[in-house]
């Protein structure tokens, strides 16, 4: 089978077909045929090589934490899954690939009311997006949450997760996802490049999250979260909160604690309840030419939404669950 990945750190050209062997599913895992993985400005830290630091990893490196696919074979004592499903997984790395072994806690069946679009977009924007409504903030329905990034592949679910939790939204993002921003359901909406959203919201939020890719907002979260407030960092960027020194800070990152199946069941439960949808700015093919296109988009401030690689309609079509289609 044939993963995606690369040797060397650079730019979307150090991406090679890689041949590997098919891995066989331990007890308690599935073996998935990818159907299609999404992109995150993560994989481009692993591929420059900005995130080597913080997480050493062996060559070749094959990114990948988002996975839309079929079950074509289980491992022993896996009970709640058949060959056939159509699943959603949430991995570490390695999604880039035909094929992936991917345990039953970290995956969910796709459930009609996502597209095969959405559910290949969704894992890594969702839990995150989760784990800080869940984990660090332990929202409250009633509060105002300041969404920074709000165009964005988190910021737009956590808008939608967050009015689902009936809080008021604040979102800011520039003013061509105005639209965008109101569609997903934000309350209130702040455009950066033509007003100074700091001033407009000052003191207004009681949770901020600085979802921006980057996180570089100009202060402007600072100043819109009261003096007792949470303010939440997403992309791995300080914050100067000496103005507002009773602000509790926290940084999304990996927690043990963290339960990936709660948050997979809870965004299938959203999209079944109320409806969640993840914007797609490109869909590529699932070839390297595709791959190497989707990372040279992901060097780019694109269009708003997330970056896929899909497998041709053919292959996605449904298939019989009553044979073993390896
Ligand atoms: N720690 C974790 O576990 C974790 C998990 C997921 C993501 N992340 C990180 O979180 C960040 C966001 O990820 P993503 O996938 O959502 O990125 P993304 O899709 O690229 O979205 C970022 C959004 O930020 C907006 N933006 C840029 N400058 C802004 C400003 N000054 N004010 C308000 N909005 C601004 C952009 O909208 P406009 O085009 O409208 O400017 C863009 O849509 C990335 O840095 C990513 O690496 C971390």
């Amino acid at each position: 089978m044939n993963r995606f990945g690369f040797e060397e750190f650079g730019g979307p050209e150090v991406f090679e077909v890689i041949e590997a062997e098919q891995p066989a599913p331990k007890p308690g895992q599935v073996l998935i045929q990818v159907l299609g993985f999404g992109m995150n400005p993560y994989d481009r830290t692993l591929r420059t090589g900005a995130a080597a630091k913080s997480r050493p990893l062996p060559f070749p490196i094959v990114p990948g934490t988002d996975v839309m696919g079929r079950i074509v074979a289980l491992g022993d004592e896996v009970h709640d899954f058949e060959l056939g499903d159509i699943v959603m997984n949430y991995r570490p790395i390695g999604g880039y690939s035909e094929y992936v072994v991917a345990s039953t806690s970290k995956i969910v069946k796709k459930p009609t009311a996502l597209s095969y679009l959405d559910a290949t977009a969704l894992p890594q924007v969702g839990v995150a997006a989760y784990n800080i409504l869940h984990y660090l903030l332990q929202a409250v329905p009633g509060k105002t949450i300041a969404i920074e990034g709000a165009s964005g592949g988190v910021g737009a679910v956590l808008i939608q997760l967050a009015k689902f939790l009936k809080l008021n939204v604040i979102a800011t993002a520039s003013s061509k996802n105005e639209t965008y921003l109101r569609q997903m359901g934000a309350d209130e909406i702040g455009l950066y490049d033509q007003e100074d959203v700091g001033a407009k919201f000052a003191d207004r939020a009681d949770y901020v999250v600085n979802a921006i890719n980057g996180g570089h907002d100009n202060g402007a979260g600072v100043q819109m979260i009261k003096a007792d407030g949470h303010y939440v960092t997403v992309a791995y960027a300080d914050v100067d909160l000496s103005s507002k020194p009773n602000v509790t800070h926290s940084q999304l990152g990996p927690d043990k604690s963290y339960s990936t199946k709660d948050a997979l069941n809870f965004l299938v439960d959203v999209a079944i309840k109320w409806g969640l949808t993840v914007r797609v700015a490109a869909s590529e093919p699932f070839t390297l030419a595709g791959v190497q296109a989707g990372q040279a988009l992901l060097d780019t401030h694109h269009e708003a939404g997330k970056i896929v690689v899909m497998q041709d309609h053919k292959v996605i079509k449904p298939v019989r669950k009553d044979i073993n289609h390896l």
